[in-house]
């Protein structure tokens, strides 16, 4: 940490943290409700808490971003953030404008549109948050160095900005209702939050590997050009049946099968790096987490949504368990995982010791990662049980959930092993090992 205006991403990563345990603890007692509907059931209903798991993940997960950015664009810029007073009210704002959205669902207040619930004035709050933070971070830049990561990260976090906008437009129009949400919900993970992914990774490569920053920034934007050219166009995966014309079926399965490219040239950037670099860096948690984020984005976005994008397949897998299993990998390996990257890196740093608890985080990263792999693989059968039983055969929904009861209790199980994961890898974050309480004031580990 070479700027004392990084520091204030530290509210960010601590934030984010305590969110994430929240997160899969709702997940938990969602997957426990599926298979005991008679769980909470007097206190709060399914939907209520699925709301709260999913809502609490996007929230956890942008925080995080604005803290990678805090943290990465002083040090690229070369320059103290431009006021790290105004970062502290955004964080406070945008926890506080949270909560208050939890304890307006609790309450039932939310709109309808999935993972777009909270009421008008929360999200024009966001928006207030929003504007804060682009404000902050462009000034920034503006007047520091400007390097292939700061553009592309700006781009990405203005986008997420701009596409954000959407979710206040809301037509009667049913069928333009569903393509506007698509403009958040796809845009955001299949285009601009892609952006910020590959320039956060392309920060670590260059701190963790030694490689070259012009090797580095030439990959970045070769990856960020394939992630435009193929995202923008893919949206069309999601216009297949809600009343689009059909050339989209053309359109959507063709430009989201693309959409592969730039994630499995992520895998070959971070392998390809760490291979060619020759630095032996301390912080190997860190490069696992690189190298994880990078495999596991490419299963479950690249693999897991090519499985059900091709419009003849979508045709019958629609909205079925196959896109859940879909969901979750696709989020942790790109989202969850990246933010886990970045608060393994800087944590140490920002607290001024080294990484000691090194061995916990590493099985944290494997408990959690194989608990998701295994919760995905058992939603990718009930997919297919589903689909063949409700879409080929016609069964009726509710007789075709009870013949998917061992998969959902497969799924709770390793659903548990995911939270015992999460608390141990923010437990080895945030406790202190026991040399580091020896360091010295004063003492600086290697950036
Ligand atoms: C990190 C990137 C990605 C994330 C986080 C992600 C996440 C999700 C989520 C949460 C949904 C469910 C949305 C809903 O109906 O509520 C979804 C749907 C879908 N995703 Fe992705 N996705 C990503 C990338 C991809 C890619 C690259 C492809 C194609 C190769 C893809 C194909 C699909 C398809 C076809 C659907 C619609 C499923 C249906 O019809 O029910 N996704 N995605
Ligand atoms: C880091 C880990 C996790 C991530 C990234 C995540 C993400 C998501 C997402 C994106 C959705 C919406 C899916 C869709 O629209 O298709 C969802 C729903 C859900 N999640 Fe998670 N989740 C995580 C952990 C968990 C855990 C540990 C459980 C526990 C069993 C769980 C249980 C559920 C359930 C039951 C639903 C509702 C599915 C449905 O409506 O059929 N999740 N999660
Ligand atoms: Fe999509």
């Amino acid at each position: 940490m070479k700027y004392q205006s990084q520091k204030v991403a530290l509210y960010y990563f601590a934030g984010a943290m305590a969110l994430f345990v929240a997160q899969v603890l709702f997940g938990t007692l969602l997957g426990t409700v599926v298979v005991k509907p008679n769980f909470l059931a007097d206190l709060v209903p399914f939907n209520i808490l699925r709301m709260i798991h999913t809502n609490a993940l996007i929230v956890w997960l942008l925080m995080g971003f604005f803290g990678c950015a805090y943290y990465l664009i002083p040090e690229e810029s070369e320059t103290e953030l431009h006021s790290p007073g105004l970062a502290v009210l955004q964080f406070w704002l945008f926890l506080i404008g949270a909560a208050a959205a939890v304890v307006g669902y609790l309450f039932k207040i939310h709109e309808g549109r999935e993972f777009l619930e909270q009421p008008l004035w929360i999200k024009l709050a966001i928006v207030v948050v929003a504007l804060m933070f682009l404000y902050n971070v462009t000034m920034t830049v503006l007047k520091g160095r400007k390097t292939a990561i700061t553009n592309v990260l700006l781009m990405g976090l203005w986008g997420i900005a701009v596409f954000f906008l959407f979710s206040l437009y809301n037509p009667n129009n049913l069928v333009l209702d569903k393509m506007f949400w698509w403009w958040v919900v796809h845009l955001w993970v299949e285009g601009v939050w892609e952006l910020v992914m590959a320039s956060v990774l392309a920060f670590l490569m260059i701190k963790l590997t030694g490689v070259d920053r012009e090797i580095v920034e030439k990959w970045l934007y070769i990856i960020i050009s394939m992630t435009l050219f193929t995202g923008i166009l893919g949206t069309g995966h999601h216009y297949y049946w809600i009343g689009t014309p059909t050339y989209w079926q053309w359109i959507g399965s063709i430009f989201s099968t693309l959409e592969v490219l730039p994630f499995f040239a992520m895998v070959v950037f971070t392998f390809y790096m760490v291979w060619k670099g020759g630095r032996q860096h301390p912080n190997k948690a860190a490069l696992l987490w690189c190298l994880g984020c990078s495999t596991f984005a490419f299963f479950g976005a690249g693999v897991w949504g090519f499985l059900h994008t091709l419009a003849p397949i979508n045709y019958y897998t629609h909205g079925t368990q196959v896109t859940a299993a879909h969901g979750h990998l696709a989020f942790y390996g790109a989202y969850v995982m990246l933010n886990v990257a970045m608060f393994t890196y800087a944590m140490p740093l920002l607290l001024k010791r080294e990484p000691y608890n090194q061995l916990l985080n590493m099985w944290g990263f494997w408990i959690t990662t194989s608990a998701v792999t295994f919760m995905t693989f058992a939603l990718t059968f009930a997919g297919v049980v589903q689909t063949h039983l409700q879409r080929v055969l016609g069964m009726n929904f509710m007789e075709v959930q009870e013949q998917l009861a061992l998969f959902y209790w497969f799924r709770l199980g390793a659903g548990l092993f995911t939270l015992v994961g999460v608390i141990l890898i923010v437990y080895s974050l945030v406790v202190p090992g026991k040399a580091a309480q020896a360091t010295k004031a004063g003492y600086q580990p290697a950036e």
